[in-house]
């Protein structure tokens, strides 16, 4: 680890606009979960692409509840940055804002942790620098990622298990 290079929090951040148009919308003219997770995941994966200066893929993301809807012709905020790095793994913490404009008001409508996994052009993984967090809230976010971490990876193994047991179950 000793010629790891480190980057801050902000280096990673990664903010993204979106005016929620008659196309984004269901048959309520709210805005659709899925329009809305692609958007989150493009927010996302710009973070760990700037974090790791290469090609990053989508391994988890941590439950997402929306907490309100948002209508059209509100705007959408999305904001990420990566909260820790472990040897080819980011986790990028997200958050969504709906803002009306005519109000102003803003209301927070999501926020989940991504994990993302660093890879060259083959899809090998490749070692990601590490974190410098700085505020006391990045602090925070960088501690309790590890204990997040763990959480995935002793879910990822029953996972496992599931998708091996049903493959050999294909003749
Ligand atoms: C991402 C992928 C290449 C990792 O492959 P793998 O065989 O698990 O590789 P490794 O075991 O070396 O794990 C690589 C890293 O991912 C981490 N990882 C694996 N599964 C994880 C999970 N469920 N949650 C968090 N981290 C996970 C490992 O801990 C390791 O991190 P580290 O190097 O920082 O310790 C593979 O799982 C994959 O191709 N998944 C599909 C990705 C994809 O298609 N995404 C959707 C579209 S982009």
């Amino acid at each position: 680890m000793g010629n790891r290079k480190r980057k801050t929090v902000v280096e990673s951040r990664s903010v993204m606009h979106r005016l929620v148009m008659p196309e984004d919308s269901n048959t309520l003219g709210t805005l659709m979960g899925g329009v809305l997770m692609h958007w989150m995941d493009m927010c996302a994966a710009i973070a760990a692409r700037r974090h790791s200066n290469t090609y990053a893929m989508t391994v988890t993301v941590d439950r997402i509840q929306f907490v309100g809807s948002v209508r059209v012709g509100e705007v959408v905020n999305l904001e990420a940055e990566v909260t820790r790095a472990f040897r080819t793994s980011m986790e990028i913490g997200l958050r969504v804002i709906a803002e009306n404009l005519d109000t102003g008001e803003k209301r927070l409508c999501a926020s989940t942790f991504y994990s993302f996994v660093a890879v060259d052009r083959h899809g090998s993984t490749l070692p990601v620098p590490e974190v410098i967090p700085e505020t006391d809230e990045q602090k925070k976010r960088y501690r309790d990622a590890e204990e997040r971490r763990t959480a995935r990876l002793e879910d990822a193994g029953r996972i496992r298990e599931e998708a091996e047991a049903f493959n050999r179950q294909q003749p």
